[in-house]
């Protein structure tokens, strides 16, 4: 069959960014039979021992109390389910001091869903006609942003500026605010801190500048903060999460270990939230309540955020390290490679500077040494205007072993090392 497709069906039905790279990448581990791979690209968080035994005991506690059958054989709210909003709204007005009420927060079938929802609520075509757009004040972002809009135009990203430590190998991206623009204009905003895929994490003022200039228009500023504290806390470096005013306040429990059970929240104000709100009822009705219900249980007790800051966080911050030192022992020095500040998240992002080839082309490269990275052009949805720097990156997923990222990082120092030489020959 081949339906004629309607513009949303023609939108919806390719796979964008990372997702259609995943298709090679999962072509080449298949083709390779026999060939050992080692495979820099994951997104899927690492399984960790004392992560799953939560999630387990948390599962043996439901099956084993009367809530069971009311959370699994019963349709619910669409607003979630309650004790889950309890458990959210007792933690964070406990450890931020905050008023927030149930009405301040959503559950989500995943954050992926909420994000849709906003994209396509408050960016698009008003009933006007007229374009709001859905503003990424630093781009690279999170590639998923580039699939979630049904008016694809409406996505509008702006390039950062570059803080750029030479001797030490080291870059950080900043929002360019000479640039950004959010006006009447503008739909919405969203970024995610810490960053996918760079591990940059927007500081609280910056934060903050970013949302107060989308306040007077009323544009809600949605800040992503799938790897944030208080779980999975996947920040290396010191961040306050943003709460009131035009903020809708994403979490996702998929980096704290619940990927499979689809968990996204919002926190926001009522208004926002009831329009998302809605927007699921038409969609989906609710989250499933498994997972909720699990998840009210780890976040009342205080576990999550606890396995959070000693489990979660050192596994991911020591694989960084070991990179990081891997790469500074092995790689040229009198070569323009600059690894991205690594404040957080699951991921390193390492800009070759000048290099002689594209992103792709390097990533094919090193597929012949048996290492897949990602390339890291995937990751500027939105960003219309040409440039250099967007051909020139890769990200590497921080979820392989020690080991694997130390042969990983030795064999890409190698290629870099290799492909710069034959460019200077010719
Ligand atoms: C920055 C960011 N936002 C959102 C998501 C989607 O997460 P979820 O599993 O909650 O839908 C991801 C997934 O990797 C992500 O990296």
């Amino acid at each position: 069959m081949n339906p004629a497709l309607t513009q949303f069906g023609e939108q919806m039905s390719h796979l964008t960014g990372v997702r259609a790279i995943m298709k090679d990448i999962i072509e080449t581990l298949r083709a390779g039979e026999g060939r050992e791979f080692i495979n820099l690209s994951a997104g899927n968080p690492v399984i960790l021992p004392e992560v799953e035994q939560l999630w387990r005991d948390c599962t043996a506690e439901l099956l084993a109390s009367p809530e069971y059958g009311e959370v699994v054989c019963r349709y619910g709210s669409s607003q979630g389910y309650q004790p889950l909003i309890e458990a959210v709204k007792q933690d964070f007005n406990r450890r931020y001091g905050l008023n927030l009420s149930d009405r301040n927060i959503l559950i989500t079938p995943g954050s992926q869903s909420l994000y849709f929802y906003a994209a396509n609520a408050f960016a698009g075509r008003t009933t006007d006609g007229e374009l709001k757009r859905m503003v990424m004040p630093l781009s690279p972002d999170y590639t998923g942003y580039g699939g979630i809009s049904l008016v694809p135009e409406a996505l509008l990203a702006y390039k950062p500026t570059l803080e750029i430590d030479e001797a030490r190998h080291r870059f950080k991206y900043r929002p360019d605010f000479n640039q950004l623009a959010i006006d009447e204009n503008t739909g919405c905003v969203i970024f995610s801190r810490p960053c996918n895929p760079t591990g940059n994490v927007l500081t609280d003022e910056e934060l903050k500048k970013i949302a107060d200039l989308g306040a007077p228009y009323d544009v809600p500023t949605i800040v992503d903060s799938a790897y944030a504290p208080p779980f999975p806390a996947l920040n290396f470096t010191e961040m306050t999460p943003a709460f009131g005013g035009n903020i809708i306040h994403g979490l996702s429990l998929s980096k704290a270990g619940l990927p499979g059970e689809r968990i996204g929240i919002a926190i926001a104000d009522e208004r926002a939230i009831q329009i998302l709100e809605s927007f699921q009822t038409n969609l989906c009705i609710h989250s499933p309540r498994y997972g909720q219900a699990i998840a009210a249980r780890a976040i009342a007790s205080g576990s999550l955020s606890e396995i959070a800051e000693t489990v979660i966080r050192p596994h991911y911050q020591e694989k960084f390290v070991i990179l990081e030192s891997t790469l500074d022992a092995s790689m040229p020095k009198d070569l323009p490679w600059f690894l991205h500040r690594g404040e957080g998240a699951i991921f390193a992002w390492l800009w070759l500077k000048d290099l002689p080839m594209s992103d792709w082309e390097f990533y094919q490269k090193l597929k012949e040494v048996g290492v897949i990275v990602v390339p890291g052009s995937t990751f500027f949805p939105g960003l219309r205007e040409e440039w250099a720097h967007k051909h020139q990156c890769i990200r590497i997923s921080l979820t392989a072993s020690a080991d694997e990222l130390r042969t990983g990082m030795q064999r890409l120092a190698k290629m870099t090392e290799s492909v710069y030489a034959r460019a200077a020959v010719s």
